[in-house]
Order: structure tokens, then C-alpha cells, then sequence
């Protein structure tokens, strides 16, 4: 199982690198990866098993952040504001997105990344996104809220951006021109 120790933080090369296309049908290895990045988002909601391993709560995992450049990532969102969802997305792709803007009012947070960064990070508020299951099945979702910034912030991952390069760097909590806050609590 994935635990702390295995996550990358920032500052490695793995989470700067673009991430290479994943070809099915996926390896052994490959499908172990995708069990393993979404059951380390489960474990760490779980309070047992989060408090014995020490698990930081996440709602995303993307490869990259266990030191693997290919296009995969885990989301698991059981937050009762928003539709919940748990899925893993190979070669994901956003095909249309809103114009209308969102932030999480409280900035958002990483595994990868060990402090807190202030802030807001403009994000779509809704997208249609496109990826493939493990098994090869290609699926499309429409996503908002929650979903949606934390599917961003992944496929971001896959890109080799972090979410603090999209906060402006001299004044963090400028107004987004038309963006609804989201208010995650
Ligand atoms: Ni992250």
C-alpha cells in the first residue's frame, strides 16, 4: 500500500515532468498502481487506518506523485457538498469547460506539498472531461464543484504543474473577474 513515505514532495523532478500516455491493456504493474493510488485516498478517510499509517487525507493521487510519469490519477470525493465520486482516470482529457470560473476559498493543499500555500487557484467551475478505466473502457463525465478542481489539480499533476504556480505571486487573494467561490466546508 502507498503511505507518506511514498509520495514525492516538491522539489523532485517527477512532479515537473510531463507524463507519458499510458498503452492498454495495462501491465500488472500498471493496474497495481491504479488500485494503489485510489485505495491510499480511501485508507485516508478511513479513521483507523489513516491514524496507523499516518495518511494525510487527500481527495486526488496522480502517478507522478508516487515517483511513475504516465497519465493516471485517483479521485475519491465523499464530501456531501458536491456529488461524490471515486474513480481512477488514465489519459484523462478535458473537453469543454465553462467559462464561468471557481477557487476553493481555502486554497487548495497537496500531498506532495508539505506546507500551506494561501492563496486562490482560478479553476473552471464545470468541465467535461474524457479518460479511459484500467480496463481500457473509455468514459465521460461532466464534473462541478469540488469535482471539478480536484480533477484539474490532477490532471494538472500530469503536466508537471503544481497548483501554488497558478496563485498570483504579488497579491494571492486577488478577485477572480467573475469566478464563484467555493466554499468547501
Ligand atoms: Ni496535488
Amino acid at each position: 500500500m502507498i503511505v507518506m513515505k511514498d509520495i514525492v514532495r516538491e522539489g523532485h523532478p517527477a512532479l515537473r515532468k510531463k507524463a507519458e500516455e499510458m498503452t492498454f491493456p495495462l501491465s500488472t504493474e500498471e493496474l497495481k498502481l491504479c488500485d494503489d493510488l485510489l485505495a491510499y485516498l480511501k485508507n485516508s478517510h478511513d479513521p483507523a487506518i489513516s491514524e496507523k499509517y499516518n495518511l494525510r487525507p487527500g481527495v486526488g493521487l496522480a502517478a507522478p506523485q508516487v515517483n511513475v510519469s504516465k497519465r493516471a490519477f485517483a479521485l475519491h470525493i465523499t464530501e456531501s457538498k458536491g456529488d461524490p465520486l471515486s474513480f481512477i482516470a488514465i489519459n484523462p482529457k478535458i473537453i469543454s469547460h465553462s467559462v464561468e470560473k471557481t477557487y476553493l476559498t481555502s486554497g487548495e493543499g497537496c500531498l506532495s506539498v508539505d506546507r500551506n500555500v494561501e492563496g486562490f487557484v482560478p479553476r473552471y467551475s464545470r468541465i467535461t472531461i474524457k479518460a479511459f478505466d484500467k480496463d481500457g473502457n473509455e468514459f465521460k463525465k461532466r464534473l462541478r464543484g469540488l469535482a471539478a478542481i480536484a480533477f484539474q489539480h490532477e490532471l494538472d499533476h500530469l503536466n508537471g504543474i503544481m497548483f501554488y504556480d497558478h496563485i498570483d505571486k504579488n497579491e494571492p487573494f486577488k478577485e477572480i473577474p467573475g469566478a464563484i467561490p467555493f466554499d468547501r466546508t
